[in-house]
C-alpha cells in the first residue's frame, strides 16, 4: 500500500513540478513584455498600431517598418509622448514592438 501511494504522490509531484516549469517560462516572457506592451498602449497607441494591417493613425502601423531594437528606441526617444519615458521604457517599449513585429513574421513564415 504505501510504496503505491508514495509513487502516486512522486508522480503527482513530477507532473506539478512539470507544469510549474512550463507555467514559470510563460509567465516570465508575458511579464518581461508587460511593461512594453502597458508603455505601448499610453504612450503610442494613440498615433501607431502593432497589428500588421494598414491604420488610419497618423504614425501609421509600425510592423512595416521592419525595424532593429536599436532602431525603434531611437525612433521613441524622439516621439512625441504624452510624457517623456525613462531610458528603461523606450527600451522596454522597443523591445515590445519588436517581438510582435517578430511573432507575425514567424507566423507569416
Ligand atoms: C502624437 C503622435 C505620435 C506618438 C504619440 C508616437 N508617434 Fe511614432 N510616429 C508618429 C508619426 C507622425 C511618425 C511618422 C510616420 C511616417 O513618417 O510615416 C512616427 C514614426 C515612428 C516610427 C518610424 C516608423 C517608420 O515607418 O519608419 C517609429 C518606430 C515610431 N514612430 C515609434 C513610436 C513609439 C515606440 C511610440 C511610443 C513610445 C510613438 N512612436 C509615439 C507619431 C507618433
Amino acid at each position: 500500500m504505501f510504496p503505491t501511494a508514495a509513487a502516486i504522490v512522486a508522480a503527482a509531484l513530477a507532473a506539478v513540478a512539470l507544469a510549474g516549469c512550463g507555467e514559470t517560462r510563460d509567465v516570465s516572457a508575458a511579464a518581461a513584455l508587460g511593461p512594453g506592451r502597458q508603455i505601448f498602449a499610453r504612450s503610442c497607441s494613440g498615433c501607431h498600431t502593432v497589428t500588421g494591417r494598414e491604420s488610419a493613425t497618423s504614425g501609421g502601423n509600425l510592423l512595416n517598418a521592419h525595424l532593429s531594437i536599436a532602431d525603434l528606441a531611437s525612433f521613441a526617444k524622439e516621439m512625441p509622448t504624452p510624457r517623456p519615458l525613462s531610458r528603461a521604457e523606450i527600451l522596454a517599449v522597443a523591445e515590445y514592438v519588436h517581438s510582435v513585429a517578430a511573432s507575425a513574421a514567424a507566423r507569416r513564415r
